[in-house]
């Protein structure tokens, strides 16, 4: 098996070296070939995803990514902006599943944005439709608006849109997902206003057919934020467009305590796949050791799962990240005042020596 590692820009770098360090520990027979992304591949190469990079992730079994994006390249035409790296390689590797769960662990209530009674226990799921929606859509682009009380004016325009097969894949994933968790589906969406809305809301239903003993219900998207806020027990799997997805499994991660602590699969037809943290590059801590790899981590141990077919090497993983909960370490982003905070290496070194204790006895 064979693990293309794209660290890319910003804390990026950190947090892969340490995960990758775990994934070696747990899985020393994975071949990892490390790449240039994002930022970091601009200044080599001129571009954010360059063709080797491309090549290294199309071979490979799965993909272990960081992050991409530093504000220094914000004057850069949108086609060579880090983030571009990342539309990229979904498009490009047609990974148009994204799984975000988001999970309280017991240890880090006191960490949520919510009181403990209404977070306590929570675990979703949020199924991201990732390669379709208005982050694709065409046409896009920049004219004198045509008509409307705005008429002659400069505008810009994006295009949302859905086909049936893509809503019908995306949701039977979330189907077949809640059919393994508490057997309910959220299918969230802004039906009383967009067309592509009405037809997922139609596939959606039509889809369900097949999964009689799944709950589904249908959600607009204002409301979803209003009750992931309100009620997130509510919720089980959540599944939604491109769009909505990115700005739910944002709040999501929040009630969790840290978007630090969120893995992410993003997997194709063929069950290859990226694994990324939910956060960002957060070049504002970049290089200073504080940032928190357990996310990267946990994606590491998503990947064993969903991609490399060692479930045992993934709950290793996971059972190790509660672990060195329990035994109190925190980065800054999970820590309460007062508390003092481990750095990035020292978070890494407790997995890696839970991991190793564990295998001696
Ligand atoms: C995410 C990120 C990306 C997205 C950006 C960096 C392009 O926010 O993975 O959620 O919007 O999909
Ligand atoms: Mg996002």
């Amino acid at each position: 098996m064979k693990v293309a590692v794209l660290p890319g820009d910003g804390i990026g770098p950190e947090i892969v070296a340490v995960a990758a360090k775990v994934l070696a520990r747990v899985a020393p027979s994975v071949e990892l070939e490390f790449g240039d992304v994002g930022g970091a591949a601009f200044d080599k190469f001129g571009h954010p995803l360059p063709t080797t990079t491309l090549d290294l992730a199309k071979r490979a079994d799965a993909v272990l990514f960081g992050a991409v994006g530093d504000w220094k390249y914000d004057a850069l035409p949108r086609a060579l902006r880090p983030e571009q790296a990342l539309l990229g390689l979904r498009q490009a590797l047609g990974l148009f599943a994204n799984l975000r769960p988001a999970i309280l662990y017991s240890e880090l209530e006191a960490a949520s944005s919510l009181r403990a009674e209404i977070v306590s226990g929570l675990d979703i799921l949020i199924v991201r439709e990732l390669t379709g929606d208005i982050y694709f859509g065409t046409p896009r682009g920049r004219r004198m608006a045509p008509d409307g009380p705005f008429a002659g004016a400069p505008e810009a325009f994006d295009t949302m849109r859905y086909s049936e097969p893509e809503i019908e894949r995306i949701a039977h994933v979330a189907f077949r997902a809640a059919q393994k968790r508490r057997a309910k589906v959220t299918s969230v969406d802004k039906a009383n206003v967009l067309e592509s809305s009405q037809l997922w809301r139609e596939v959606v239903s039509r889809i369900h057919a097949a999964y009689p003993d799944v709950t589904l219900e249908h959600m607009y998207v204002d409301n979803a934020a209003m009750q992931l806020v309100r009620a997130p027990k509510s919720f089980d799997v959540i599944v939604t467009g491109n769009l909505f997805g990115d700005i739910l499994s944002d709040e999501a991660a929040m009630l969790t305590g840290s978007i630090g602590m969120l893995p992410s699969a993003s997997l194709n037809a063929a069950g290859q796949g990226m694994f990324e943290p939910c956060h960002g590059s957060a070049p504002d801590l970049a290089g200073k050791d504080r940032a928190n790899p357990l996310a990267t981590i946990l994606s590491a141990a998503m990947m064993l799962r969903y991609s490399l077919d060692d479930a045992n090497a993934a709950t290793r993983i996971e059972s190790a990240v509660k672990e060195v909960l329990a035994q109190g370490l925190r980065t800054a982003d999970i820590a309460h005042l007062g508390e003092v905070a481990v750095g990035t290496r020292e978070m890494g070194d407790a997995v890696l020596r839970v991991l190793e204790n564990e295998a001696r006895t």
